[in-house]
C-alpha cells in the first residue's frame, strides 16, 4: 500500500531507531533527562528563543500555550479552519476557558486587514481578545504558506495592540524549506511557537513549545497539568534530533512529488485540486460530477493500493512523506488517473 493519508504515518528509519536505542536518559520530571534537554536547547536556539519544552504532541504543545497565553474570560484570534480551532476536541473552552473568535481565510491565509475590528472594546460585556493563532504551514488551508510580509504585519498590528502572537508550526519546517526563510525569523514573528517531529519529520512522537524562559517555566508546570510530563524521554527526543539531523532538507523531496500528485488530480474530471496550486507537501481536492463521494474515491483508490484521507462528504486530503519516494508517488499517479 502507498500510504498517502498523512504525514504522521512514517516509521522511524534504521538510522533512527539506532539513535533511540542509544540515547542517554534520565527522569524528565525532574529535568535530567540529558537527550531531552540537549533537543530543547537545540530546537529553542535555532528558532532563536531563549527555552524549549519536549512534549508528547502537537495538540498539547499548542494547547499549553494558549494557557500560558490566556485566562478565563479571554478570546483567541485564528482562522476558522485551524487545527487548534477545529481538531483540538475544544481545548481551548475546556483547558483555558478561553473563546474563539475565527476568521475565514484564503486557503487558510490572512492579512492585517482581516484583524483591524476584531479587538473587542474594553467593556464589563466583552471577553478580553488577547491571543493570535496561525497555523504554518496552514493544513486544512492546503500546505499553504501565510507569507512572510503577511505575518509581519499581522505581527506589528498584534504587538501594537497589546496582544500576544502564537504558532502552530507543526509543518514549519516546509514552510521554511520552501520559503528559504530561516527559523528564528519565522519565530521573531511570534511569542511562542509550537514544532512538531512526528509529521513531516518522521519521528514516532514528539513536538516543542518555544520561548522565552519565564513562558516556558509556566508551560511546564501546564504539561504536567495535562498529564505530559514523561520520565524517559530521552528514547523519544533521540528520534526528533535525528530527525532535526537527516530530515528537514529533504522536505523539499515531499513537495516535488506532491505536485505528481497534484497533477494527477487534475488530470481527472470530477476531482478539483483546493486550492487549485499546491504549495508544501498536503494536495486537498474536491470529489465532484459523477465519482461520488470522497469516501467511494478512497475506497476506489484503495482498491488500487493507494490510500488517502476523505475527510469530509466531498473532500480528500494525500500527504507525501518520507516513507513515500518518487517512485510510489509515480504509482500513486497512475492510480488516480484511472478514475476518469
Ligand atoms: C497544523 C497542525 N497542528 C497541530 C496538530 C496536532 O498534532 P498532534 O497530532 O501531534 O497532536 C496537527 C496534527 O496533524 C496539525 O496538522
Amino acid at each position: 500500500m502507498i500510504d498517502l493519508r498523512s504525514d504522521t504515518v512514517t516509521k522511524p528509519t534504521p538510522g533512527m531507531l539506532a539513535a533511540m536505542t542509544a540515547a542517554a536518559v534520565g527522569d524528565d520530571v525532574f529535568g535530567e533527562d540529558p537527550t531531552v534537554n540537549e533537543l530543547e536547547r537545540r530546537t529553542a536556539a535555532l528558532f532563536g528563543k531563549e527555552a524549549g519544552l519536549f512534549v508528547p504532541s502537537g495538540t498539547m504543545s499548542n494547547q499549553i500555550a494558549l494557557r500560558v497565553h490566556c485566562r478565563p474570560q479571554d478570546e483567541i484570534l485564528l482562522e476558522s479552519t485551524s487545527h487548534i480551532y477545529v481538531w483540538e476536541a475544544g481545548g481551548p473552552a475546556a483547558l483555558s476557558g478561553a473563546t474563539c473568535r475565527t476568521i475565514d481565510g484564503r486557503s487558510g491565509r490572512l492579512g492585517d486587514g482581516d484583524f483591524a475590528d476584531k479587538i473587542r472594546p474594553d467593556d464589563v460585556h466583552a471577553v478580553r481578545t488577547r491571543l493570535v493563532c496561525l497555523e504554518i504551514t496552514h493544513n486544512r488551508g492546503g500546505g499553504t504558506i501565510t507569507s512572510p510580509d503577511a505575518v509581519n504585519d499581522i505581527s506589528r498590528w498584534a504587538r501594537h495592540n497589546g496582544l500576544a502572537m502564537h504558532l502552530d508550526g507543526a509543518r514549519i519546517w516546509n514552510a521554511i524549506v520552501k520559503s528559504g526563510l530561516p527559523a528564528h525569523k519565522w519565530a521573531d514573528m511570534f511569542d511562542t511557537v509550537s514544532v512538531c517531529f512526528s509529521k513531516g519529520l518522521g519521528a514516532p512522537v514528539g513536538s516543542a513549545l518555544l520561548g522565552p524562559k519565564d513562558l516556558i517555566k509556566d508551560a511546564r508546570r501546564y504539561r504536567k497539568l495535562f498529564g505530559g510530563g514523561m520520565r524517559q524521554a530521552g528514547f523519544l527526543a533521540a528520534a526528533c534530533l535525528y530527525a532535526l539531523d537527516h530530515h528537514v532538507e529533504r522536505l523539499a523531496e515531499d513537495h516535488t512529488n506532491a505536485q505528481i500528485i497534484a497533477k494527477a488530480v487534475e488530470d481527472v474530471p470530477g476531482l478539483t485540486l483546493t486550492p487549485d496550486e499546491v504549495e508544501t507537501n498536503l494536495v486537498w481536492f474536491e470529489v465532484n460530477g459523477n465519482l461520488g463521494t470522497a469516501k467511494d474515491v478512497a475506497e476506489r483508490l484503495k482498491g488500487g493500493g493507494v490510500l488517502v484521507a476523505a475527510l469530509g462528504k466531498n473532500v480528500i486530503r494525500a500527504a507525501t512523506h518520507l516513507d513515500v519516494g518518487r517512485a510510489d508517488c509515480l504509482k500513486a499517479a497512475e492510480v488516480i488517473r484511472k478514475l476518469r
